[in-house]
């Protein structure tokens, strides 16, 4: 039986975040394909796709790409799009939804692990919808995604709002809370209408924390965005939206010499284990 308590943790390893999700996802894949996700489908989809659509879509990475429904909503607008996910749960269901799609795959990795995966700077954009905040080492997560970029790429994201996530989860009056630190937080996974009896752990930091981590990875300027959704017609849902509940960001990798799009060097044959060969050239795939 799940230990229903919002409780700070010590410390976390990454495996269990990984077997966290490899729970989780089989819920969440329901929770999104059913659209009892309201936020997803109300505010992530439309608010993730806007920030995307100035980018230069050629190839794409989905950082933390879940069970691969938003990967394969964005597919329709790359070029190519591959998504990456520390649960392998969560990638063989994304793996099966993507299937149909032309240009779009998934891989078992954590972001942190990037370079082992591509070691050249390639994808001429990035997002990450609801990542950041359950990568415990944010610096070498966004140092990873950095130098998978080209220059110049846009990187869009959203996470839990630091300063309004407490209160409305109701640990900010927790003894253990201070708005300022890092703090890894063990919580039970729910969405309106729906409480599974399975946790996640994500991590707290405050805004300050995520701006510098951005700029010491090699990031632009920060431009943060505070949206709330539409009525969607639930009174559960639409009355609880009392202050906005996650923080949406874009930024640009900056440009470096060497990382420019460049389709000569993006023209590469690469294997993705298990999944079969896929050979990209960005020179014959554009969608820009
Ligand atoms: C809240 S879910 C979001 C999934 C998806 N982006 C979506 O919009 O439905 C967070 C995802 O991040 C993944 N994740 C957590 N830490 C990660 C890491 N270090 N590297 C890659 N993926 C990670 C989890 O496995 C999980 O699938």
């Amino acid at each position: 039986m799940a230990d229903l308590e919002v409780v700070a943790a010590p410390t976390i390893s990454r495996s269990t975040i990984e077997r966290e999700w490899d729970i989780l996802s089989p819920h969440r894949a329901e929770q999104i394909r059913q659209h009892k996700d309201l936020s997803f489908w109300s505010l992530m989809v439309p608010v993730i796709t806007e920030l995307m659509s100035g980018a230069d879509l050629r190839y794409v990475l989905d950082i933390g790409c879940g069970t691969g429904e938003l990967t394969q909503l964005m597919a329709a607008k790359c070029g190519r799009i591959l998504g990456i996910d520390l649960s392998g749960v969560a990638v063989s269901y994304a793996h099966s939804f993507l299937m149909a799609s032309r240009n779009a795959s998934a891989l078992h990795s954590a972001v942190e692990d990037l370079r082992a995966v591509e070691p050249n700077p390639i994808f001429s954009a990035a997002f990450a919808n609801m990542v950041l905040m359950d990568i415990v080492d944010l610096g070498s997560g966004l140092r990873a995604i950095s130098q998978s970029m080209l220059g110049r790429g846009v990187f869009v994201f959203s996470i839990t709002h630091p300063v309004h996530w407490p209160v409305y989860r109701g640990y900010d009056k927790a003894a253990w809370y201070e708005y300022d630190r890092e703090i890894i937080i063990r919580a039970p996974f729910k969405i309106t209408n729906q409480q599974l009896g399975v946790c996640s752990t994500h991590v707290h930091r405050p805004i300050s924390m995520y701006l510098n981590a951005f700029a010491e990875a090699g990031f632009g300027k920060v431009h943060l965005f505070e949206p709330v959704p539409p009525k969607t017609g639930d009174p559960n849902y639409d009355l609880a939206w009392t202050s906005p509940r996650y923080l949406f960001g874009a930024t640009t990798r900056e440009k470096r010499p060497g990382t420019e799009l460049n389709a000569r060097s993006l023209k590469k044959t690469w294997n993705v284990p298990g999944f079969g060969r896929h050979h990209f050239d960005a020179g014959q795939s554009g969608s820009a």
